[in-house]
């Protein structure tokens, strides 16, 4: 079909499901979220609009001034990281809501991959060099390959699991996913891990290994065998009994019928045993012979952890209730009960186990809480900042990386939310306040792959102050500094004094002239949407192309070299990223080709390009063969004026139509 009458066909297209009623259609959120009120809310949870307070002020207030004394040399710091890269923080999507993250269909059987996706990946990607994405889950477990589903999608859930209080629907899935995935890291550099079924391994089922090293090569990171299988008796998906050392057996099982099967090359990307410590810790499959007997398979060592849980809420059962607004604090702390430090601390012997070992530690599935998060902390600006103290302090303690579990529209803590089903012609996607914490991350960490953290205990150590120091390359090249507390007024702004060098160090005075300083700002911990991270935003609900809006603002500071001293000020609520040095802030931010004034300066971002042959050439088809098009209205346009040179993700809305997968035309 020519060009042309393709693309009118997709219009059409476009009208019609414009035109169509939908049934069967939970009511969406509003767009306004000043208003408490959630409790009548009837939506999906995912535009749930409940606000809660921003928690009272603590009481001793913490030190508004305070010096922090640092050395410019790894050399001279005791407690540092092992090397990290800045992509430590990834998704974790659960494999039943795949479909609709990354492919939408506009009818049965054309499907193209989300471009605000693409988009949102790509702001990571420019930043860190790569992302990683788990696709798993509870449904892993049960999920099985077939030849065609019923209604020609390429997942189909099929029941609900009665004995899982996530409710977990048993899958099945078509080749489609992997062209997917492998259509996804041909676009940009996505790396994955996917999880090899376990729910039966007397009758095992390795198709995921073996179309997963097919089709993603290098690109496939790791093979999870086995899900929080500590929770495998409680689920009654084993005998009571069911130990540590029947876990490491399956597991020597799988391995055993991997290697004999010659459709699988690569037996050693073996991930375990992701634990949630619900009964078991990591500790006692390590001493079941977990890394003594599969060293040379084991790719990585996982855990599964979330601080706490809503699940009574949403399933009801044995749980305990817990009141959002009462445990907002929780999460608002250094070492609060739900905070990353409280949350690490009991795994701080496995990672130094892995590293003995020399394997990586993943946190390979986490959020907020589990069965999807509060409404109003989980999705609130409080996260993002519980996200970014999370993510360094994960670093901190030689976790690798971490994967932030996505939920369908029925979560509270999704970093991003597509469209619903069915609407996804004409509205946007919603993207969520964890979302800036990677976005944040990644630039704390930069692209070098080696960075190294260390938790300063700022301010004596007050849990409402945190701060961290980036060492890249062994030196000194970012400082973090996070402020919990919500007061509008400004008298809880606070300005930690840095100085580098000098003093009682026996080095010179090392403060560079100035520092650059990004904000990641919102008006109280308890904000939804009005985020902004160097200025830029995602924006509200269903308002987000994927892409950053607004012109980026990086603050300079001048600092006294005669007294050694960079004065940095901390907004309540808000994180400040300081760099050490414009090479710090380059390897962070999307592109090398940075400029910088003296004075506070504001510079358009997305200077990146990318050959659009390469891209219009990608995916294994010419992009003569599709049609231009886009996930949603107004996406297709001319990038805003600000970006002279068209970006990256410019591009990636510019050429949707790259992306669009027409089967019903192409084949
Ligand atoms: C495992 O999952 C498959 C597919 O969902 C199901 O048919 C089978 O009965 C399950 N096996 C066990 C032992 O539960
Ligand atoms: C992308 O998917 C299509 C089928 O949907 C497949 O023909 C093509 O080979 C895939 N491209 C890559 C790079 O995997
Ligand atoms: C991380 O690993 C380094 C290097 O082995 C070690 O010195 C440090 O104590 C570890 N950090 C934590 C928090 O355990
Ligand atoms: C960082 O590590 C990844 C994974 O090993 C590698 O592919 C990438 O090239 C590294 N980046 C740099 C800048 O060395
Ligand atoms: C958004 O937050 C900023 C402060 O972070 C505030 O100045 C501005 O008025 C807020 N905008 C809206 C629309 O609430
Ligand atoms: C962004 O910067 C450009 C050029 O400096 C300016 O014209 C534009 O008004 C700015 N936009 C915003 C939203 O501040
Ligand atoms: C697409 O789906 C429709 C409706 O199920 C079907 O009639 C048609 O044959 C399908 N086309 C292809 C190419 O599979």
């Amino acid at each position: 079909m020519a060009f042309q009458s393709l693309f009118l066909y997709f219009l059409s297209s476009l009208a019609a499901v414009r035109a169509i009623t939908v049934y069967n259609q939970q009511p969406l959120g509003q767009t306004q979220t000043s208003s408490a009120d959630g409790a009548a809310y009837t939506g999906y949870q995912a535009y749930n609009p409940a606000t809660l307070n921003a928690p009272g002020l603590p009481d001793p207030l913490p030190a508004t001034q305070f010096g922090i004394q640092l050395q410019s040399s790894a050399a001279a710091v005791t407690g540092l990281s092992i090397p990290v890269s800045g992509a430590l923080f990834g998704f974790s999507i659960e494999t039943s809501v795949i479909n609709q993250f990354f492919y939408f269909a506009v009818g049965v059987n054309s499907s193209f991959i989300q471009v605000p996706f693409l988009n949102l990946v790509s702001n990571i990607v420019q930043r860190a060099g790569r992302f990683h994405i788990r696709v798993g889950g509870n449904t892993q477990e049960t999920a099985r390959l077939v030849d065609q589903t019923a209604d020609g999608r390429m997942i189909e859930k099929q029941s609900i699991d009665p004995n899982n209080p996530t409710a977990t629907p048993v899958l099945i899935y078509t080749m489609e996913m992997f062209y997917l995935l492998a259509n996804i890291s041909s676009l940009m550099n996505v790396k994955w891990y996917l999880g090899i079924p376990l729910n039966d391994t007397s009758d095992l089922h390795l198709e995921v290994a073996q179309y997963g090293e097919q089709f993603l090569g290098d690109n496939l990171l790791g093979l999870q065998v086995g899900n929080e299988p500590d929770l495998y008796a409680r689920h009654q998906h084993r005998p009571e009994n069911y130990g540590p050392a029947d876990y490491v057996g399956e597991v020597g099982d799988v391995i055993k019928a991997m290697q004999a099967n010659g459709n699988i090359p690569n037996t050693n990307n073996i991930i375990g045993p992701s634990v949630s410590t619900a009964t078991w810790t990591p500790e006692m499959v390590f001493d079941a012979g977990f890394i003594t007997q599969y060293q040379n398979n084991l790719a990585a060592i996982s855990v599964e952890n979330y601080p706490t849980d809503n699940c009574f809420a949403i399933y009801g059962g044995n749980g305990s209730p817990h009141n959002p607004q009462d445990e907002f604090i929780n999460f608002l702390t250094h070492d609060g009960l739900y905070s990353g430090k409280h949350m690490i601390e009991k795994f701080l012997g496995a990672s130094a186990v892995a590293q003995q070992s020399q394997k990586q530690m993943l946190m390979f599935e986490t959020n907020t809480a589990s069965c999807g998060g509060f409404p109003g902390s989980s999705n609130s600006f409080g996260s993002a900042l519980w996200g970014v103290d999370y993510g360094l302090q994960l670093a901190y303690s030689n976790f690798s990386h971490a994967l932030l579990h996505c939920g369908g529209q029925d979560v509270f803590y999704n970093p991003a939310t597509p469209p619903p089903t069915g609407l996804s012609a004409f509205h946007e996607w919603t993207i969520g306040p964890l979302m800036y914490s990677i976005l944040v991350v990644s630039e704390a960490l930069g692209s070098t792959n080696n960075s190294r953290v260390i938790d300063l205990f700022t301010n004596d150590g007050n849990v409402f102050t945190p701060g961290y120091a980036i060492y890249e390359n062994d030196q000194l090249a970012r400082v973090l500094l996070i402020n919990y507390m919500t007061d509008a007024s400004g008298a809880n702004d606070y300005t930690a004094t840095i100085s580098v060098g000098g003093g009682d160090t026996g080095t010179p005075n090392a403060v560079p002239a100035q520092v650059k300083v990004k904000y990641l700002s919102a008006p109280t911990v308890a904000e939804h949407f009005n985020i902004t991270w160097a200025g830029q935003t995602f924006g509200g609900q269903f308002e987000s192309d994927g892409r950053l809006k607004g012109n980026e603002t990086i603050e300079t500071i001048n600092c006294d070299q005669g007294q050694n001293t960079c004065a940095i000020k901390v907004p309540a609520p808000g994180v400040a990223l300081v760099f050490f040095s414009d090479q710090a802030l380059q390897e962070s931010e999307p592109s090398s080709t940075a400029t910088f004034a003296t004075t506070a300066v504001t510079r358009t971002l997305n200077t990146a390009t990318i050959d659009a042959q390469v891209l219009a050439t990608s995916n294994g088809h010419s992009g003569k063969d599709r049609a231009l098009g886009s996930t949603s209205k107004g996406s297709t346009g001319a990038a805003p004026a600000s970006h002279v040179i068209p970006s990256l993700t410019a591009l990636f809305s510019l050429l949707a139509g790259v992306l669009v997968l027409f089967r019903a035309f192409t084949r």
